[in-house]
């Protein structure tokens, strides 16, 4: 049987709290194997943390949190902060880089001619960005310049396509928030358009992993795939398992909940800002489990 040149979980949305927490099953789940083999690293896609917008001291209380735990993960991760890791904060991601390090955007050297890029960012509605964050199509010009040869991977936190078809009209009426809409959580077309045109322009960028809206979601764009994952904090509480070929990349979603703790645990700790709709974030069968060809 051929073997995966290197594999990588992708978990965002995390939203780790004081009194949340999917992280220690999440992690459970990985040290344990029961699902699949340990990955070659990890990537948390930001809203690592839940945060608070009216509470100017919660990245202080929940950053080091975060930290503490994953100083128990026996796999090598990836990190950068977005909305949730900012929230209530003078100094947009202070406590993310006294934590994680200086760097809000970096790329990391993968196996067999990969390179992944991780970039932070605050969610953008015309408010005020993180300096020197993501955010910044000409950062990521650049950076894919000096990657020509290689196979890129590409990671931030909002999906740079809107995720998924809209909320069919008869389950409109159950949403917890009118007009919620998981498209809504994208970024606007005047923001993510730049970032789509220099993925274009270089044509190297394989995938762009994303979180956000809590759901599964895949769409395809001028040769590099969209991937949207949905969360381990609200229904279906999930996260992707992701298998690196010479010539494709498998993908898979992979639900410790009802082995870990029970789904009472879960289903107790839905995020009011992410509607619970039944078969909704779970998505598409072709959303969940898909392979990418190169
Ligand atoms: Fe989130
Ligand atoms: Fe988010």
């Amino acid at each position: 049987m051929i073997k995966p040149i290197f594999t990588f979980i992708h978990v965002p949305d995390v939203h780790l709290s004081e009194s949340f927490d999917a992280l220690t099953p999440f992690m459970e789940s990985v040290h344990e194997e029961q699902f699949h083999s340990s990955p070659d690293f990890i990537v948390f896609g930001g809203d690592n943390i839940n945060g608070s917008r009216d509470d100017g001291a919660v990245c202080e209380r929940e950053m080091p949190i975060l930290k503490d735990k994953l100083r128990a993960l026996k796999v090598p991760y990836h990190i950068f902060c977005h909305n949730h890791d900012t929230w209530g904060e003078e100094c947009l991601g202070e406590q993310y880089r006294r934590y994680f390090g200086d760097e809000f955007n970096y790329s990391a050297h993968l196996p067999h001619g990969f390179v992944g890029i991780f970039m932070s960012g605050k969610y953008v509605e015309n408010e005020v960005l993180i300096e020197n964050a993501i955010d910044n199509a000409s950062w990521l010009d650049q950076t894919l310049n000096k990657m020509e040869n290689q196979k890129v991977l590409l990671f931030s936190h909002v999906p740079l396509f809107p995720p998924r078809k809209p909320v069919l009209s008869h389950i409109l009426p159950t949403l917890k928030r009118e007009g919620w809409q998981a498209y809504g959580f994208g970024l606007k077309p005047e923001v993510s358009k730049p970032f789509r045109d220099v993925i274009a322009k270089h044509g190297h960028v394989v995938a762009h992993y994303s979180g956000h809206c809590h759901v599964h979601s895949v769409i395809e764009s001028r040769g590099t795939h969209y991937v949207t994952t949905a969360s381990m904090s609200s229904q279906p509480w999930e996260y992707r398992y992701i298998e690196v070929y010479a010539d494709r990349i498998v993908h898979r979603c992979i639900s410790p909940h009802q082995l870990k703790r029970g789904v009472g645990f879960w289903t107790n700790c839905l995020n009011e800002d992410h509607s619970d709709v039944d078969c909704y974030h779970d998505g598409l069968s072709e959303e969940r489990d898909f392979v990418i060809r190169y």
